[in-house]
């Protein structure tokens, strides 16, 4: 027995689950991605994806979250650790999976803190006025300037990324059913209705025009289903969004009571994710700009990356309509739950490794867990590229590198039969043994491609780059995977024996 916490209720374990998934990605990244590859013709690997990779990883990691969990493992070190006796060789490996999460969030908390701030500039009238250009270049210019000039970083955003800091440390400390799940409680449902509202909005703007750039979205431009760069970016979206091979999963799985249907969650986690990316993240940002510039301006804006819809184009088309201050800062105020419930999803499994492997307290493992993030936030602030290289790194190839590894010892090396046996404990459905052995095989093939196909496309260009930002940012990933591998060693003797501190 162990004296973890558990999910207080129900609703509140899907809600935390949906909150974990749901963030940044659905809202900024999809948009982009959908717009830059093909509009409907990415949505063909992207739903492939889903159905080969996405959900089977979804159960897999809720799954073993629920095996781990009962026995005192939340992170990937104790749950790795946990299926082979504690074994040095498992608990290294699943450090990366504690890993990928920190990495992650050190920069994802960065652009989360952007969302307060211009939430809350928005509200206070500091947003540029709309020039009422039809150029799209000329619209937007306001709104790049500002941005540029808020992320230079200038003081006002510092003052945002330490109040974001402090509002995940605030929440983390007060655990999992007080902190986490009473924040997607709330927040959850208030991301629903922002959505929709924002949706309906975007949807309508100029007598309907909007609907239009829905059409676009799902409109395959079928000469690039067979573009293997379609393929990459499709599949990488459907492992960031739904928060896969980065540990996060998994960790809040192991908080639920021992007898837990953790099928029905995982489905629940997929679908509310899936609601919230390809209906409400596909009508907003895509369709607004469709509509306020035309259908030319869309690639034109996606191809400039993953910011410019959300923080330039969306403010500029806001603006410009009524209440533009207040539609704004409802944008950006989804985005911040969106990206907070993310954020403390993904700062948990090191919080988790802290309290269940080093046997710290609570407090003691979230203060050093959010000293931690808080440099890797003022690094993403401060160098230049460090977001980029550590996106490259942890949110696009590590992870799906390490579900591979989840795979490989979940299933193979567990077991298939155990592994079953454990999938289909408590839940409504049993899904048949071949189905097993089907996903086993199929799955990590699938992702054998994709990482191959990384290697030969992507992985030359990044590395060509040798500035010295880019090798700070490669320094601290390769820093935190040797820390976090030390301390997972380190642990199993204090796990083992060691006194609380
Ligand atoms: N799954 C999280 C997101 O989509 C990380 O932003």
């Amino acid at each position: 027995m162990n004296n973890r916490e558990v999910w207080a209720t129900r609703v509140g374990l899907i809600f935390a689950a949906a909150g974990n998934a749901v963030g940044l990605g659905n809202l900024l990244r999809f948009p982009s991605k959908v717009a830059l590859y093909g509009g409907g013709a990415f949505m063909v690997p992207y739903f492939v994806a889903l159905f080969l990779i996405g959900i089977p990883l979804m159960v897999l990691e809720w799954v073993i979250g629920r095996y781990a969990g009962a026995r005192g493992h939340g992170s990937m070190t104790g749950i790795m650790g946990s299926l082979f006796h504690h074994a040095n060789w498992a608990r290294v490996l699943g450090s990366i999976g504690v890993a990928i999460p920190f990495l992650i969030v050190c920069y994802y908390i960065y652009i989360e803190s952007w969302t307060l701030g211009f939430a809350v500039l928005s509200l206070l009238g500091q947003m540029p006025p709309p020039t009422g250009a039809e150029d799209y270049k000329q619209a937007m210019q306001p709104y790049v300037d500002f941005y540029k000039s808020y992320t230079k970083p200038s003081t006002v955003a510092i003052v945002f990324l330490v109040i974001t800091l402090l509002v995940n440390w605030y929440i983390l400390q007060r655990g999992v059913v007080r902190g986490i799940e009473l924040t997607a409680k709330f927040g959850i449902p208030a991301l629903l209705l922002m959505g929709l509202f924002l949706g309906v909005i975007s949807l309508s703007i100029k007598g309907g025009k909007g609907l239009e750039g829905l059409f676009y979205i799902f409109t395959p431009d079928l000469s690039k289903i067979g573009d293997p760069q379609v393929w990459l970016e499709a599949s990488g979206q459907i492992f960031f969004t739904l928060s896969l091979g980065m540990g996060a999963i998994a960790t809040y799985a192991s908080y639920v009571k021992a007898k837990e249907d953790v099928l029905k969650a995982s489905l629940w986690t997929a679908g509310i994710n899936e609601f919230v990316e390809v209906v409400i993240g596909a009508s907003i940002a895509i369709p607004a700009a469709f509509a306020m510039f035309g259908a030319l301006a869309v690639p034109e804006l996606a191809k400039e990356g993953t910011f410019r819809l959300g923080f330039m184009s969306m403010p500029a088309v806001l603006m410009a309509l009524p209440l533009g201050w207040l539609l704004s800062a409802v944008w950006f105020f989804l985005l911040f739950i969106a990206a907070l419930t993310s954020s403390l999803a993904l700062t948990q499994p090191l919080v988790s490794l802290f309290e269940d492997e080093m046997r710290w307290s609570h407090s003691t493992a979230v203060n050093v867990s959010m000293l931690m993030v808080s440099v890797g936030a003022f690094l993403s602030a401060f160098v230049p590229s460090f977001i980029d290289e550590v996106d490259f790194w942890a949110g696009t190839l590590m992870l799906v590198f390490f579900a591979l590894v989840e795979i490989i010892v979940f299933v193979w090396i567990f077991g298939t039969q155990r592994f079953h046996r454990e999938l289909t404990r408590d839940v409504f459905f049993k899904v048949p043994l071949w189905l097993v052995y089907f996903f086993a095989v199929v799955s990590p093939i699938f992702i054998f491609i994709l990482l191959y196909q990384w290697g030969v496309l992507q992985l030359p260009k990044v590395l060509a780059n040798t500035s010295l930002e880019v090798m700070v940012a490669r320094f601290f990933v390769i820093a935190v995977l040797v820390l976090l591998a030390f301390l997972s060693v380190e642990s199993k003797r204090r796990y083992l024996s060691g006194p609380h501190l």
